[in-house]
């Protein structure tokens, strides 16, 4: 069977233009090979804070690249150019407000700051795009309050079946759906 696409990008002015090395893009993989049983492969973007590029980078994992799920790092803030969400916005047909709302009161419980942001996930054909913060220590408590959705979701909008390691992170089906 070919192997799941996932699209990681890395949302930095400063990462983009290398300033500085790339951390959350690595840290999101390491996370997802740790949580995933089913055989998949990443395919990793760096760009900068600017809607075009972000938005082109998640288009063109969903529509050229087949990705069941695109995972964005940094950018959600509320600085001027932080601009993730819009472009996430922008490139899905459909919203789902549920994600931004559980990552956000998940990381309250590691820091005050996690109000500031404005990360949220979408729907763009058979693809699921998600937003996370860009500290990479956000990236675990960010995926692993919400990943028990994310392989029911992907079903339900036409991708490939995922499967978990209990041990990381149990996938929650509806009865019928096992
Ligand atoms: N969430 C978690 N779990 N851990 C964090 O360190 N940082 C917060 C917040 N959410 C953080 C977090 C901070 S300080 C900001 S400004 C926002 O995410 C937005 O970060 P971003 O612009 O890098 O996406």
């Amino acid at each position: 069977m070919q192997s799941v696409a996932i699209g990681i990008i890395t949302i930095s002015d400063r990462a983009s233009s290398g300033q500085y090395a790339d951390r959350g893009g690595p840290a999101v993989r390491q996370w997802l090979e740790r949580a995933l049983t089913t055989r998949w492969r990443a395919l990793n973007r760096v760009v900068p804070d600017e809607i075009p590029e972000i938005r082109q980078a998640i288009e063109q994992l969903c529509d050229v690249e087949s990705c069941a799920l695109v995972i964005t790092t940094g950018g959600t803030g509320p600085a001027p150019r932080d601009v993730t969400p819009e472009a996430t916005e922008e490139a899905c047909s459909r919203i789902l407000p549920g994600f931004g709302e559980l990552m956000r009161a998940v990381s309250l419980k590691a820091v005050p700051t996690a109000i500031l942001s404005r990360q949220t996930a979408g729907v763009r054909g058979a693809s699921l795009v998600i937003n996370l913060p860009g500290n990479p220590a956000a990236i675990a408590d960010c995926l692993g309050a919400v990943f028990a959705a994310v392989p029911y979701a992907i079903d339900l909008i036409g991708g490939p079946r995922l499967e978990t390691d209990a041990g990381v992170v149990a996938a929650y089906r509806p009865a019928h759906a096992r």
